[in-house]
């Protein structure tokens, strides 16, 4: 399999990475204890997969600090190590030049290696120059710090602004069969810059793996209810969708997430696509997406069934 090169950096990655948040991510899923999230890292690294996305608020540095440790019984070259930072200490978005250096360094720290191979500003702040912000990681680029310069959570506008330079090799953000507005004016600009893209939530927090049912039943409590693709005539309407498309799985000899990971994949305008997991097990089961080859029609059919 060819590894898919980001923005203008020497960084290169196969097209299925992992996604960390829940990697020592107890802040945001308080039930995940050290030993899984490592277990999840290592199904990743052991079944092919070479990128890890992670972030310093993803239980705020401990799922770098984890995968530090993970990392150290693997040749660190071979591996693509993201990670991103903006969260201040009072929990307000910081983009200066100061912050910035320093949490590469601090990440750095947690990673326990000496350099990363893309970091990204996670949020915009509000005050801070676009381009002097992405200045500051372009030096870091420079330094051998950082290999590749990535923003996430900006607007096109802010994108803009912040590429004046044509410094940016990578932009992560909301994309997924459900939540096709990048497809408007975001790519054609990626496009046009020569800039890489990496979607989060591609599997919409699970409900794009097929395992949920028309009857499915939430805890009142579930964080899930609060999506609005988890709720009424949509919900409905997604599952609905998913299912009719068992038969196509079956027919790629894979499960509904293998079959929509490698639609993804074969997207021209997704570089790496990052599923999260919170078991080893499906790590194991979307790393075999990487076996899936759609063909154009399967593709269209695919593409076609999400816009509604
Ligand atoms: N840049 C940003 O601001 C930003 C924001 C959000 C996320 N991200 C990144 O994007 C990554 C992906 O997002 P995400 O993990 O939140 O959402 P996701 O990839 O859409 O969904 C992942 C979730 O789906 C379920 N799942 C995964 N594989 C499965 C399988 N084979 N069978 C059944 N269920 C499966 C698991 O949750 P359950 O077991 O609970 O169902 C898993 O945690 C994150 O890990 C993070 O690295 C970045």
């Amino acid at each position: 399999m060819e590894e898919k090169r980001f923005g203008h950096s020497q960084v290169y990655a196969y097209e299925l990475g992992l996604g960390t948040n829940a990697v020592g991510g107890h802040n945001l899923f308080p039930n995940l204890d050290d030993e899984t999230g490592k277990k999840i890292v290592r199904a990743a690294l052991d079944s092919g997969i070479n990128l890890l996305d992670t972030a310093y608020a993803y239980g705020l540095g401990r799922s770098e600090e984890l995968i530090g440790e993970v990392l150290k019984d693997y040749d660190r070259a071979r591996v693509v190590v993201a990670t991103k930072a903006a969260h201040d200490k009072d929990g307000s978005f910081n983009n200066t030049p100061e912050f910035l250096t320093n949490a590469v360094e601090e990440s750095l720290k947690r990673l326990q290696t000496d350099y990363l191979d893309i970091f990204y500003i996670h949020f915009p702040d509000e005050t801070t120059p676009k381009a002097e912000a992405v200045g500051a990681l372009h030096e870091l680029k420079l330094a051998g710090k950082i290999r590749a310069v990535g923003v996430s959570n900006f607007s096109l506008d802010q994108l803009k602004d912040a590429n004046q330079h044509g410094h940016i090799d990578v932009v992560e953000e909301n994309y997924s069969l459900l939540h096709r507005e990048a497809e408007k004016d975001l790519f054609p600009y990626l496009k046009q810059q020569g800039i890489s893209f990496v979607p989060y939530f591609p599997l919409s927090s699970g409900l794009l793996t097929g395992k949920y049912a028309l009857d499915t039943k939430f805890a009142a409590d579930d964080r899930r209810l609060k999506n609005p693709n988890f709720q009424g005539e949509r919900y409905k309407e997604i599952v609905r969708t998913v299912d009719s498309l068992k038969s196509l799985a079956k027919a790629n000899d894979a499960t509904i997430a293998q079959l929509l990971l490698a639609w993804y994949m074969k997207n021209p305008n997704v570089t790496v696509v990052i599923p999260g997991a919170k078991q080893p097990e499906q790590v194991l089961d979307n790393a075999k997406a990487m076996d899936v080859r759609l063909s154009n029609d399967d593709y269209a059919l695919i593409d076609q069934a999400f816009k509604f």
